[in-house]
C-alpha cells in the first residue's frame, strides 16, 4: 500500500505526516511518497522525510498508484489524478462547506474520509483532530492576546511599584477553553470561565480558575449530545447576558470559544457590553469563522471598538505548525493503525464500524483497501 503526503497550499502551513509517522507507516509495510516541500512551512525538510524512509517526489509521482492520500485541508479535486481507484483521501475535508468537492472526489474514484467527523468516543480520542488542533489553538489565543495587550499578565512587585495581574475570562470551556484557562493561569493571570454545560464547573475549578455560571435557570446537565452544547432557551440567554454584563466590565482579556455544531456561533458579547470594558482590553473570538461570539468581530482581522481590540481568530493551529502538524499526523496514523490489516498491509474499514460510518462522507466505491470477508 502506497501513501501519498500532499504539500498544502497557503495559507495552510501544516503537513499531514512527520518523520515519526512515516517510519511507523513503513513499519506497517506501507511505502510513503511525500510531495516535495510538503513539510517546509512546518519546519520539516525533505531530507528528514527521506531519512525516515519516504521518497520525495512531485505531486503526480507521489500520487501515482497511491492507495491512501493524506492531507490537512481537502485539495482541489482535479489535482489528484493518478491515485489508485478507491484510494482513501483522508484529512479535514470540511464536508459541511465543501459538498461539491466531496462529490467530485467520489466521482474521481476516491473514497473521502473527513477526519473532523470523528465520533467523540473513548476509542477515537487519539484520532480526534478537532481536539488536538483546538488544544493548541486555545494556547495560541492566550499568547496572541498577550501580545496585543499593552500590559503584563502576572502580578509583579517591583521596587518601582506593583503591576496588577491581568483578569482573563474564558467563555466556552471545551477543549480550546480548557487549554486557554491553563495557559492564562501559567502566565499568572486571574482567570474566570463560563459554559452552558454544568460538567465544566469542576473542570474550571480544577485548573484553579473561578467558575461564573448562570444560576436558577437550567443549563445543560452533564455533557449534552455527543459532548456538545445545543442552543439555549431565550430565558437562559437573557440570564447569561445579564451575568456577562456585570462580569465583563472588570475583565482585561476575554477569550470566547463557544460553538454549537451545525449552527452559527452563539452571540455572547454585544457591542454595548464591549463598551463597558477598559480601553486597551483584548477580546479573542475563536468562533470568528462560525459567525463570531462577539458583535463586530471580523474573521481573520483585528478591529478596535470602544478602545477594545477584537481579534477574529481563524485557524490558530496554523501558527504553531510544527506542533499542530505532529499531533494531526499522529491522529491520522492512530486512525489507520487501528484499522490496519497486517496480512494485506492495508487498512480494512468495516462498513458497519461507528468510526468508518462517521468519517465516510461519500458512498463507498470498490476500494484499493482491503474489505472484510
Ligand atoms: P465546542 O468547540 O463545540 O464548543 C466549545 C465550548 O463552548 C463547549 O464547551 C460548549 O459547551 C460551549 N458553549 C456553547 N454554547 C455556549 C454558550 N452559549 N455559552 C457558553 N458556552 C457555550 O466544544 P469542544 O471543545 O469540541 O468540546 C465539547 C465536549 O466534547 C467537551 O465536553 C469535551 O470534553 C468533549 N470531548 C470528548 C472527546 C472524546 O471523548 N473523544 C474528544 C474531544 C472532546
Amino acid at each position: 500500500m502506497k501513501l501519498a503526503i500532499l504539500r498544502e497550499i497557503a495559507p495552510e502551513t501544516r503537513v499531514a505526516a512527520i518523520p515519526e509517522t512515516v517510519k511507523k507507516f513503513i513499519a506497517l509495510g506501507a511505502s510513503v511518497s511525500v510531495e516535495r516541500g510538503a513539510g517546509e512551512t512546518a519546519g520539516i525538510a525533505d531530507a528528514e522525510f527521506e531519512a525516515a524512509g519516504a521518497t520525495i517526489a512531485d505531486r503526480a509521482t507521489a500520487l501515482n498508484d497511491a492507495g491512501i492520500i493524506l492531507c490537512i485541508t481537502g485539495p482541489a479535486p482535479d489535482s489528484l489524478a493518478g491515485a489508485a481507484t478507491g484510494a482513501l483521501l483522508i484529512g479535514a475535508l470540511d464536508p459541511a462547506r465543501r459538498a461539491d468537492d466531496i462529490a467530485a472526489y467520489a466521482s474521481a474514484g476516491l473514497d473521502p474520509l473527513a477526519m473532523e467527523k470523528m465520533p467523540r468516543i473513548t476509542r477515537a480520542q487519539s484520532m480526534d483532530i478537532l481536539s488536538s488542533q483546538s488544544n493548541l489553538a486555545g494556547y495560541k489565543a492566550v499568547v496572541d492576546a498577550a501580545s496585543a495587550y499593552g500590559r503584563a499578565y502576572p502580578m509583579m512587585m517591583t521596587a518601582a511599584g506593583t503591576v496588577s495581574p491581568a483578569k482573563v475570562f474564558v467563555m466556552g470551556v471545551g477543549v480550546a477553553g480548557l487549554q486557554a484557562i491553563a495557559t492564562a493561569k501559567r502566565l499568572g493571570a486571574q482567570v474566570s470561565a463560563t459554559d452552558v454545560r454544568s460538567a465544566t464547573r469542576e473542570q474550571i475549578m480544577s485548573l484553579g480558575a473561578k467558575p461564573i455560571f448562570v444560576e436558577n435557570v437550567a443549563g445543560i446537565e452533564g455533557e449534552g449530545a455527543g459532548g456538545y452544547a445545543g442552543e439555549m432557551s431565550p430565558e437562559y440567554q437573557a440570564a447569561q447576558a445579564e451575568l456577562v454584563s456585570s462580569h465583563i466590565a472588570k475583565q482585561d482579556i476575554v477569550i470566547t470559544t463557544a460553538l454549537i455544531p451545525g449552527r452559527a456561533a452563539p452571540r455572547l458579547i454585544s457591542d454595548a457590553q464591549l463598551s463597558t470594558m477598559r480601553s486597551g482590553s483584548v477580546v479573542v473570538d475563536m468562533a470568528a469563522e462560525a459567525g463570531g461570539n462577539v458583535e463586530g468581530c471580523v474573521a481573520g482581522e483585528s478591529v478596535v471598538k470602544h478602545g477594545v481590540t477584537i481579534i477574529g481568530a481563524v485557524q490558530l493551529a496554523r501558527s504553531v505548525a510544527a506542533d499542530s502538524s505532529a499531533l494531526f499526523a499522529r491522529n491520522l496514523y492512530n486512525f489507520l493503525n487501528a484499522f490496519w490489516d497486517k496480512e494485506s498491509a492495508a487498512p480494512m474499514l468495516p462498513d458497519d464500524d461507528e468510526i468508518v460510518i462517521a468519517l465516510r462522507v461519500a458512498p463507498r466505491i470498490e476500494s484499493a483497501t482491503a474489505t472484510p470477508a
